[in-house]
């Protein structure tokens, strides 16, 4: 494996979870990352007592996105509120270009919105530098692309492992993290497979694997069944749901599987870069 370490900027790197202890049972201490907000005040009503009112996990307000081709505007986002509590689970719908892939890119937190408020567990995240966007995306986010961008020169363990490396893990600990969360979406006969040498529905498998490894609240699946035959799409959609109930985090999904955004409780649909219910 490339020595890839030297991508990681230890200033920022945040701390290791607790030790795997092995890979029997103690590995799912790990699951449970500190919340973002910050230390209750004295005085201050703690989650136990009946008025405690939780911050959204997400909450976007009146976001728009434009980009300028040849010194002309696209209007890709016309406002999109979004709020999203732990847990909870958002399929998003919409024909091609509506701006569904934009719209996870900012709720990811991978690209700034052109106007519009951003929150993530009550902090605002307009004023966050490049890094500090990182950590949080590194430490809160899981992101299964449209495209899986696994790196092709690197194992499916390897590519598991790179992000609780970028967090600061040993390899030993990230490999053992990447090889139990591989098992558990069903290719531990796979670990030292290169992505040219797995299947599709393996390769997204992986991706959500990637995706995982750091015990994200907020997991954006962006088409996640995409070209999977009908077996592998059943396959995926069971694990992102058992996932979901198991660790108790909140899913935005977009895709075009109708099978899949009806396991959502909450169904959106994206038109002309607006968002409506599809709730009745
Ligand atoms: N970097 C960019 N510069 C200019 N236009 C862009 C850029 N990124 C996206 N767009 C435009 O924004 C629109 C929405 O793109 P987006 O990828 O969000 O659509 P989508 O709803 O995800 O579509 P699909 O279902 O085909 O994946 C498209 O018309 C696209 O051309
Ligand atoms: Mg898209």
């Amino acid at each position: 494996m490339p020595n890839i370490i030297i991508l990681m900027r230890s200033e920022y790197s945040v701390p290791s979870p607790p030790a795997c202890g092995g890979m029997k049972g103690g590995c799912n201490d790990y699951l449970i990352t500190p919340p973002l907000t910050p230390p209750r005040k004295r005085g201050e009503k703690d989650n136990q007592t009946a008025n405690y009112i939780p911050s959204p996990l997400i909450k976007a307000e009146g976001i728009e996105k434009r980009f300028a081709i040849d010194d002309q505007p696209v209007e890709v986002l016309r406002g999109i509120d979004l709020t999203l509590f732990a847990g909870e689970t958002v399929a998003i719908v919409g024909p091609s270009g509506a701006g569904k892939s934009t719209l996870l890119h900012i709720l990811g937190l991978l690209e700034q919105p052109s106007r519009g408020a951003l929150s993530f567990q009550g902090v605002d995240v307009r004023q966050f530098d490049d890094y500090k966007l990182a950590e949080l995306r590194l430490t809160n986010i899981g992101f299964v692309f449209q495209f899986h961008h696994l790196l092709p020169e690197f194992t499916a363990q390897e590519n598991v492992m790179l992000p609780a490396l970028m967090r600061g893990l040993s390899r030993s600990e990230a490999a053992d993290r990447a090889a139990y969360i591989l098992a558990q979406v069903g290719l531990k006969e796979r670990l030292k497979h290169k992505p040219g040498e797995l299947s599709g529905g393996e390769q997204q498998r992986t991706a959500l694997a990637r995706a995982l490894i750091n015990a994200p609240q907020l997991i954006l699946a962006d088409e996640p069944t995409g070209n999977l035959d009908a077996d592998a799409s059943q396959q995926l959609r069971e694990l992102l749901w058992s996932i979901c109930v198991e660790r108790q985090a909140a899913l935005i999904v977009v895709t075009h599987n109708t099978e899949l955004a009806a396991g959502a409780a909450r169904r959106l649909t994206m038109r002309a870069g607006r968002l409506y219910s599809l709730n009745t």
